[in-house]
């Protein structure tokens, strides 16, 4: 074999190499520190990126989920794997001056991009906290959780969403989440290239497996339940459900 043909199969061999090095790295976004890392090196590009899902309902969505929040003045709102802070300033408008609303993300390099946000808008009632959703504990006087695109990268969404559902029974909060699904319509090659328009995000065919919103249905009672972009984005929102018995004496809070 020549020099030249050697070099090029050198190539192809190293490009096939890389090529599954990278899909390999995706398929472990099961593990927290593969996603941390993952998102603490798309964190400067992050917010261009997701910028495209906007005018494809992505907003709307995160309009609505804050609406069926219903979230007062002086109310206390987690962001669980707030990102780069998008639901951020929103949150803060709801629950007011004297509201609390909590960030929570496990990668620094978005959080600094959230800290950024937090200044620039002045959102002195935002804390961030770097931390893993599944050890988070809410602030006693939580009324709502929002997580969007984030418990997807939870192997272990449905005990989370379970313990969210009975941390938030006492204040009969609430709880939305959002995020990328697989509609069952669409044919294989568009959802190929869905998958390829948002590995930079971790997304990969065992993401499709991963269904949070089911979830929500398991362990609470279903408010709304909306989809956009043909349904690959969705949003789910829920309530406590009532207490019965004894512990109905121990709890106050909105009806
Ligand atoms: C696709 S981004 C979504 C960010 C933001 N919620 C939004 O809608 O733009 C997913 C975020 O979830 C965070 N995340 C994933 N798993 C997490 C975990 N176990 N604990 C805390 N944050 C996590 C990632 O670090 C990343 O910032």
């Amino acid at each position: 074999m020549g020099r030249r043909k050697l070099c090029i199969a050198g190539g192809v061999v190293a490009a096939a190499a890389g090529y599954a090095a990278y899909r390999a790295s995706l398929g472990a976004l099961r593990d927290a520190d593969a996603v941390r890392r993952l998102y603490d090196r798309v964190s400067p590009v992050y917010d261009a990126a997701a910028w495209v899902f906007r005018p494809l309902g992505a907003r709307r969505l995160q309009g609505r989920a804050v609406e069926l929040l219903d979230l007062h003045p002086g109310d206390t709102v987690v962001d669980l794997g707030c990102g780069t802070g998008v639901n951020l300033s929103f949150l803060a408008r709801a629950v007011g001056e004297h509201g609390q609303v909590i960030g929570v993300d496990l990668s620094a390099g978005m959080l600094a991009r959230a800290r950024r946000r937090v200044d620039r808008h002045d959102l002195h009632q935002v804390t961030l906290e770097r931390a893993d959703i599944r050890n988070f504990r809410l602030p006693a006087d939580t009324t709502a959780v929002l997580a969007t695109a984030s418990l997807e990268m939870v192997p272990e969404h449905d005990a989370v969403v379970r313990d969210l559902a009975e941390q938030l029974t006492p204040t009969w909060g609430r709880l939305a989440v959002g995020g990328v699904r697989r509609p069952s319509t669409w044919p294989a090659w568009v959802i190929a290239l869905g998958r390829t328009a948002t590995a930079m995000f971790g997304v990969t065919s065992a993401y499709e497996d991963i269904q949070p919103w089911r979830s929500v249905r398991r362990h609470m009672d279903e408010i709304a339940f909306d989809t956009a972009a043909g349904g690959a984005l969705y949003l789910i929102v829920a309530q406590t459900r009532p207490v019965t018995g004894d512990r109905a004496t121990h709890i106050s809070g909105r009806p």
